[in-house]
């Protein structure tokens, strides 16, 4: 983990939040690579669960919502986790995972084994941020930052349905922030408070909901494995009884081995109807669906495949991370899918003489119309290489003498290093149908 943080500070990939000010505990900025890494990942789960889909409509819903919202979905009163503070120190704990934490003060012992030590007991602690709607801050004027995408779906279940002509099955996909005041947050991007989800709400016939669950735990995995991540980094986990989320019937984890041990990537969870059902009987309308064909009304279960944004950019980026030997050389390169590398192309001429800078930022100009181009004409070639290997970039083009002669350059691969001599028109259909190819490590 270490060596993907210093990377990612390094290259651009993330800051730490307002870092001229000491920085804020687990807010993270994504920099110009990383931005553009994290929206290729969103755009990939974009294109398979809406652009690619006839059965999937997109949402975009604010983030402050009515805050019956949260009465009705459960959260206000067990959206919680069991918390406890050390009177001595301040520092809190959560009271389920203090076997595995470190006292503050003493980090070779367990809280509560320190003689110092004087922890309270457990007490619920409400996840959800707290704020006020206009001047005037009283109870009245409480709204939450949602710790979820999913309500947003929910309460507008039936202004998608009439205005979208969709019938059951199908699903409402949405991307954007969600808040959680963590007890313990860290792990880099792995846990933070401010988090982007990928979520999407498949409503489906009661009975036919155990089909589609294991539809959509099967779609989520494959997901994964196309973008480039390894097999034997990824594993399904079903839910125990006592740990599913009060909303579920059943739930399977995606699971990545991050450099903390195997953890939760994803969540698959068969939300039964309990969503529009309290929707429904909180609001006072009727969320039921009509079925014309059977003359009947109900109300639809939901299979809900609910991803972190961040924490699947991370995924990726621990993935690809890998070092090898280039020219004697030790190497770090990103191995990134190149649907999800930041840049897709980097042009260099190879001398800073006889006009090949010219051609080739000329060339960069006319690749920036199809592909994300870096141009670089700074330090050796080797180190220009090894550079744009270690943002992942897939592929490189070299002008140097010969071109001024026959028009050609050298398309460099990343992965395998190969370099081929081709004609600069040829440039954009080569790299096109490259890019677009199936991709393996
Ligand atoms: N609507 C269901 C739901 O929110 P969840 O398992 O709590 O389920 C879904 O969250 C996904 O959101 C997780 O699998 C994870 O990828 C991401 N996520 C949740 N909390 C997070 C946090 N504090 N930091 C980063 N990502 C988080």
């Amino acid at each position: 983990m270490d060596n993907i943080v210093s990377l990612a500070k390094r290259r651009g990939f993330t800051f730490q939040s307002s870092e001229i000010y000491g920085g804020l505990s687990s807010c993270w900025d994504y920099g110009p690579l990383g931005s553009a890494l994290k929206r290729n990942v969103k755009d990939a789960w974009w294109n398979a669960m809406v652009e690619s889909r006839p059965d999937i409509e997109g949402i975009d819903c604010s983030i402050l919502m009515h805050p019956r919202v949260w009465e009705a979905s459960g959260h206000i009163e067990g959206f919680t986790d069991p918390l406890i503070d050390c009177r001595t120190c301040k520092a809190r704990y959560r009271a389920d995972q203090l076997d595995q934490a470190q006292c503050a003060v003493k980090p070779s012992k367990k809280p509560g084994e320190h003689s110092e030590c004087d922890l309270t007991e457990a007490r619920n602690f409400n996840l959800m941020f707290k704020t006020f709607m206009g001047p005037v801050e009283d109870t009245a004027s409480v709204v939450y930052m949602r710790p979820e995408t999913a309500q947003g779906i929910f309460v507008n279940f039936q202004n998608v349905l009439t205005t979208s002509r969709q019938k059951i099955p199908f699903g409402i996909a949405q991307i954007g922030k969600s808040f959680r005041n963590e007890i313990t947050p860290g792990n880099f991007l792995f846990r933070t408070r401010e988090f982007e989800q990928m979520e999407m709400e498949y409503f489906v016939k009661p009975g036919e909901d155990e089909p589609w669950y294991d539809y959509w735990a099967k779609q989520r995995l494959e997901w994964y494995r196309r973008l480039g991540i390894r097999d034997e980094n990824l594993r399904m986990r079903v839910h125990e009884a006592e740990e599913l989320a009060h909303y579920a019937k059943a739930c399977v984890d995606v699971e990545y081995k991050f450099p903390i041990g195997w953890s939760e990537l994803e969540g698959i969870a068969n939300r039964t109807d309990f969503d529009l059902r309290r929707h429904a009987e909180h609001s006072g309308k009727d969320l039921r669906f009509f079925d014309e064909a059977a003359r009947e009304r109900y109300f639809p279960y939901v299979i809900e495949p609910a991803a972190g944004a961040d924490r699947a950019t991370l995924a990726f980026l621990v993935d690809a991370y890998d070092q090898d030997d280039a020219d004697g050389e030790k190497r770090a390169v990103l191995r990134f899918h190149p649907t999800l590398a930041p840049v897709k192309v980097a042009v260099f001429p190879l001398m800073r003489k006889e006009g090949q800078p010219e051609r080739a930022s000329k060339i960069a100009d006319s690749l920036r119309t199809h592909f994300t181009v870096q141009y670089d004409q700074a330090g050796s070639i080797g180190r220009r290489y090894r550079r744009q290997d270690e943002i992942g970039t897939p592929y490189t083009v070299t002008v140097d003498h010969q071109t001024s002669e026959d028009d050609t350059v050298t398309l460099r691969d990343r992965d395998s290093m190969e370099q081929k001599r081709m004609k600069i028109e040829a440039l954009i259909p080569e790299l096109s149908t490259r890019l677009a190819q199936p991709w393996q490590r």
